[in-house]
């Protein structure tokens, strides 16, 4: 009898277990899920046709060019200053790389482009993630 309510128990502690450490063990089986995290929300009808939204204290531009819609982090990615918005795209104030306004690199010595942010639309809004 003893030894029954020792598999018992030792069976709920497995469960219970299993159960709290799924979702951390999911992480590790299916990296490509991310767990992304809002920086920010706004109106869809907000961005410009073929223009952007600054959003400079989140370090954030929101594009509208022929009628897509792309988030670029306007960190630099030479040694993460704040890049500045132009006419033509987005140049670095601190070693002066310049950026187009899709993010790619036009000049060093930034050598990557800026980061895309993932954005998802939800009932109207948009949603610009980590
Ligand atoms: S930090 Fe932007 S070019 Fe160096």
């Amino acid at each position: 009898m003893e030894k029954i309510h020792k598999s018992r128990r030792k069976l709920i502690k497995t469960l219970i277990l299993s159960v709290i450490s799924l979702p951390l063990i999911g992480r590790f089986l299916i990296p490509g899920i991310k767990h992304r995290k809002v920086l920010l929300q706004i109106k869809k009808p907000r961005v410009p046709d073929n223009g952007a939204l600054i959003f400079g204290q989140k370090k954030i531009a929101v594009i509208r060019m022929n009628q897509k819609i792309y988030a670029l982090d306007l960190t630099c990615t030479h040694l993460g200053c704040t890049v500045n918005t132009t006419a033509n795209g987005f140049i670095c104030p601190c070693h002066g790389s310049m950026f187009t306004t899709g993010g790619d690199v036009v000049k060093g010595p930034a050598n990557r482009p800026l980061k895309r942010l993932a954005v998802r639309e939800k009932g109207g809004n948009l949603l610009i993630l980590s």
